[in-house]
């Protein structure tokens, strides 16, 4: 499974990229808009220089040709642009189009499985179905990525999945057992993931012999 990184906090994605297991990295408006004083495709491009993969930068378009236009000037920015696109009439057929001119399409705001044969057929390259806020109105979010992964697979669709609003561990851990394609994680899960009590139990009780081993 591949690992995305979901901010748009340049330090939080230099650090994680520095660990060496992130992928791509997603944003959306809110994210951005919690970084105090940036252009917005000056840190796209910042974003795209710092790791080697896809980044989802979202248009905020909302008919199909200002979508278009919007997606075709966010993917001058970098190579590595992915147009993130919310699941709309207006927005699949941006897709459809973007797609149809090998511009890389994340369509975003997913929260159906019906909503992600549609994405998978206007050509999605990537879809994101957000458990976290299915929780929050409790729903099952995790069922809705196992039957979405089923319909991609189904159908031989080409499309991956982002496993998106990610809240918790366990999210992660179930994306992964699902064998997502991707999912994509807050700075603080991503932290989160590397910590076990017993990791740094034994690290000490190791260096507590070790110490004695050295006298
Ligand atoms: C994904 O692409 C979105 O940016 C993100 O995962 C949304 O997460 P939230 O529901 O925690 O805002």
């Amino acid at each position: 499974m591949q690992l995305f990184i979901d901010s748009a906090n340049l330090n939080e994605i230099k650090t994680a990229v520095s660990w060496g297991i992130i992928d791509g990295v997603t944003t959306n408006p809110s994210l951005m808009a919690k970084e105090q004083g940036i252009d917005f495709k000056d840190a796209i491009k910042q974003i795209c220089e710092i790791v080697d993969g896809p980044v989802s930068a979202e248009a905020v378009n909302q008919q199909a040709d200002k979508i278009v236009s919007e997606g075709q000037d966010l993917s001058r920015i970098h190579a590595n642009v992915v147009v993130k696109i919310p699941c709309t009439i207006e927005g699949l057929k941006a897709v459809k189009f973007l797609e149809s001119k090998h511009i890389r399409t994340n369509v975003t705001l997913v929260f159906s499985p019906n909503q992600v044969l549609l994405a998978a057929k206007a050509g999605a390259s990537y879809i994101s179905p957000f458990v976290g806020r299915l929780d929050d109105i409790g729903e099952d979010g995790m069922a809705m990525v196992e039957k979405s992964l089923k319909i991609i697979r189904n159908y031989h669709f080409n499309s991956q999945i982002i496993v998106a609003s990610v809240r918790n561990l366990e999210h992660v851990e179930k994306a992964a057992l699902l064998d997502a394609h991707i999912a994509t994680v807050p700075f603080k899960i991503l932290e989160q993931m590397y910590q076990h009590n017993l990791t740094d139990a034994g690290i000490k009780k190791f260096l507590e012999d070790w110490a004695k081993v050295g006298k």
